[in-house]
């Protein structure tokens, strides 16, 4: 457990929250004292994080949580509203809500690609943009998902790639946009993480051509934990990463050097 209370009163947002890296990232930031708030559609693995990060929480941290879907307009401002309206400000928002489907492209229909797109990528501008106002008042910061993938070729994954490569570039405008006020945004880009979704993605490569993933993985198959990864969320989002934005920290083991 952290000895650090980077984030003692301060209010941070995590999507994601009920599994992998969100999980993680929610535990290790009410571990350093964050009042932190879930959200995902999996109201279930909500409650599981939030009983995890009870049992870790210090320097004055609690966790609770809002069932809701990042894709959804009206949610995503109803849940921002609830938390400012209850805590008076808004910190941090870490944006680690994802999915990820992979098939052959020309098997792809428009309403598989636009499930992926409308996830990644515009639910992580509503959040993005709800949240601005409030922590331009706290000089806050975010913290987005993007991947591996965009610097490399992922096959099978287009909408996945574009959802992340959109986060990335979004993730420089809005740190270049909010430069004046003091608001800081980065990205991480993860890859090969022990988490539900890798597990998942594995387990869909069955009549693809696996010789294409071969540049995907390490040497000694290693995968990452999701705790490594949260490891730099909560770096990059406390004072720490005072003097970083705009950018896309790469946690991959060292597969994409
Ligand atoms: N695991 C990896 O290797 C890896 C690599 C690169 C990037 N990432 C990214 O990291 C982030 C976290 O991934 P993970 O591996 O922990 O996956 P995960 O599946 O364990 O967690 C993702 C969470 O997002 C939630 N979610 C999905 N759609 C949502 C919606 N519309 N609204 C609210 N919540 C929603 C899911 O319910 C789930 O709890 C994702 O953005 C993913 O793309 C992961």
């Amino acid at each position: 457990m952290s000895q650090l209370a980077r984030f003692a009163d301060k209010v941070v947002i995590v999507t994601g929250a009920a599994s992998g890296i969100g999980r993680a990232v929610l535990v290790r930031l009410v571990s350093e004292g964050a009042i932190a708030y879930g959200i995902d559609v999996n109201e279930a693995g909500l409650k599981e994080t939030v009983e995890l990060a009870e049992k870790q929480a210090a320097a004055g941290g609690r966790a609770s949580f809002i069932a809701a879907s990042i894709s959804d307009e009206q949610e995503v401002k109803r849940f921002f509203q609830q938390v400012v309206e209850k805590e008076g400000r808004l910190d941090v928002l870490v944006n680690m809500a994802g999915i990820l489907r992979s098939s052959q492209t020309t098997e792809t229909s428009l309403a598989q690609f636009m499930e992926v797109i409308n996830t990644n990528l515009v639910g992580t501008f509503l959040c993005c943009r709800e949240a601005l106002p409030h922590l331009v008042k706290t000089k806050g910061n975010i913290v987005n998902a993007a991947s591996t993938s965009v610097y490399f070729g992922h096959p099978y994954m287009a909408a996945y790639s574009a959802s992340k490569g959109g986060i990335m570039s979004m993730t420089r405008s809005l740190a270049w946009e909010y430069i004046r006020q003091g608001v800081r945004v980065n990205a991480i880009a993860p890859g090969g993480i022990a988490t539900p979704l890798a597990a998942a993605q594995n387990q869909r490569m069955d009549g693809l051509d696996q010789s294409l993933f071969m540049h995907m993985t390490r040497p000694d198959q290693l995968f990452g934990q999701p705790e490594q990864v949260a490891d730099v969320v909560a770096m990059l989002a406390s004072a720490d990463g005072g003097f970083m934005t705009g950018e896309v920290v790469k946690i991959d083991g060292g597969v994409h050097n």
